[in-house]
């Protein structure tokens, strides 16, 4: 059995938390790459070597912390949203850290620990773990662009001291991530821990609409080609059309928006804007698609503009292990009888990727409110701690 220690674990949490420390409350900002997140990187790599394990950097920045021999591998990632909260992802990673040493403590099983890069997505949908994984290259992720143009080649170029190759994925028996449930079904219920059953697909990408950029006093109405005008159009055209392909499960979100030239006085020539999806129906995320296009064509031709589409990034809707999952529940009912459930993730994960590459699964912990990707993201540390024991309790099963 393996004895983690809750305190120490806290402890480390609070640690990590102090590279990017931002904002109200419990905030931080540790995009990939960032000066603060290869500081974590580093002060991360150093506890690895701490708990006997070696610390290794791949080409890409995912920071692995390898015991000796065939071994478990636990971890998540500890870039962060560009605001984000203390617990998307670095749970995951110092969890892992924490079962890894106990087990060391104990004479227990070889566990790995592994701390993905830019799986928040900076340049893309979980980047390290795609790439470790095979589903998506490393020539076209070097392409791919953040929101401020930087590339993918030229970000992980900071980290290039640091690197070694890949690590041989054979080397791993099976993966457990931890996570925050990041929505409110936990926290509303008073339950403490949640087993995956499946992690819902996504589909994301670029949308720029073109019109002519113009005086905003002299411009007729009639005349503009307000580029604004048309995202404005499209995205309530798109709210009714979607209803009738979607599910109360299915999500969609335009959460970044660039106007050109983004000003006051003048008629926006061109919006540039990020159109993701999500639901755990592969078939279903194609029917979104074809309205999405549709829609964004129509109103283009309605309001004389062009529109192009960017690349499309996405994860396919991915089952979690049945063995992996049988020892997380019967670990929760051990832990936590009766406050427990299987569930859905509606966030992406690394596990996703992971999952092609050997056996797979996830546990969650309640997020108070049901808030994550804000400042205001946390969990009661009670519960924080009975997750790690029920992680701990999963790897230590006979
Ligand atoms: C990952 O953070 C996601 O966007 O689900
Ligand atoms: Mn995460
Ligand atoms: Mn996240």
């Amino acid at each position: 059995m393996i004895r983690v220690n809750p305190e120490r674990f806290l402890a480390d949490l609070h640690r990590l938390r102090g590279f990017g420390a931002a904002g109200v409350g419990k905030g931080v900002v540790r995009p990939a790459y960032s000066e603060a997140d290869i500081a974590a990187r580093d002060w991360l790599a150093e506890r690895m070597r701490e708990a006997g394990l070696a610390p290794h950097v791949d080409p890409v920045g995912n920071l692995f912390g390898l015991a000796e021999g065939r071994s478990i591998l636990l971890g998540s990632h500890s870039d962060s949203q560009p605001e984000g909260g203390w617990l998307d992802g670095a749970l995951g990673v110092i969890a892992a850290l924490e079962v890894a040493r106990a087990s060391v403590e104990v004479g227990g099983p070889p566990v790995s620990v592994v701390s993905f890069q830019d799986e928040e997505g900076r340049f893309g949908v979980t980047t390290g773990s795609a790439i470790w994984s095979g589903n998506l290259g490393l020539d076209e992720a070097d392409r791919q662009t953040d929101r401020d143009g930087v590339t993918f080649a030229e970000a992980r170029a900071g980290m290039a001291g640091r690197a070694d190759g890949f690590v041989d994925p054979g080397r791993f028996s099976g993966f457990v991530e931890m996570h925050i449930e990041q929505g409110p079904w936990l926290y509303e219920a008073g339950e403490a821990v949640g087993v995956v059953t499946d992690i819902v697909g996504i589909r994301d990408m670029r949308i720029t609409l073109d019109g002519e950029q113009n005086h905003a006093g002299t411009t007729p109405m009639h005349r503009r080609r307000d580029a604004f005008q048309g995202l404005s159009r499209f995205n309530a055209l798109l709210n009714d059309r979607l209803r009738n392909v979607v599910t109360p499960q299915t999500v969609w979100t335009i959460g970044h928006v660039r106007l050109h030239p983004d000003a006051h006085s003048i008629v926006p020539g061109q919006a540039v804007f990020s159109m993701q999806w999500r639901d755990g129906c592969a078939d279903r995320l194609r029917r979104m698609e074809a309205v999405i296009r549709e829609t964004a064509a129509e109103v283009a031709d309605e309001a004389g503009l062009s529109v192009s589409f960017g690349d499309m990034l996405g994860l396919e809707p991915m089952p979690m292990d049945d063995t992996l999952r049988d020892a997380l529940a019967a670990s929760a009912e051990a832990v936590a009888p009766g406050r427990w459930r299987r569930m859905q993730s509606g966030a992406l994960h690394d596990a996703t990727n992971v999952a092609r590459l050997m056996p797979a699964a996830m546990l969650f912990v309640p997020s108070i409110d049901g808030i994550s990707h804000a400042f205001a993201e946390d969990t009661d540390e009670a519960d924080l701690a009975t997750g790690l024991e029920v992680l701990a309790g999963a790897v230590g099963r006979p």
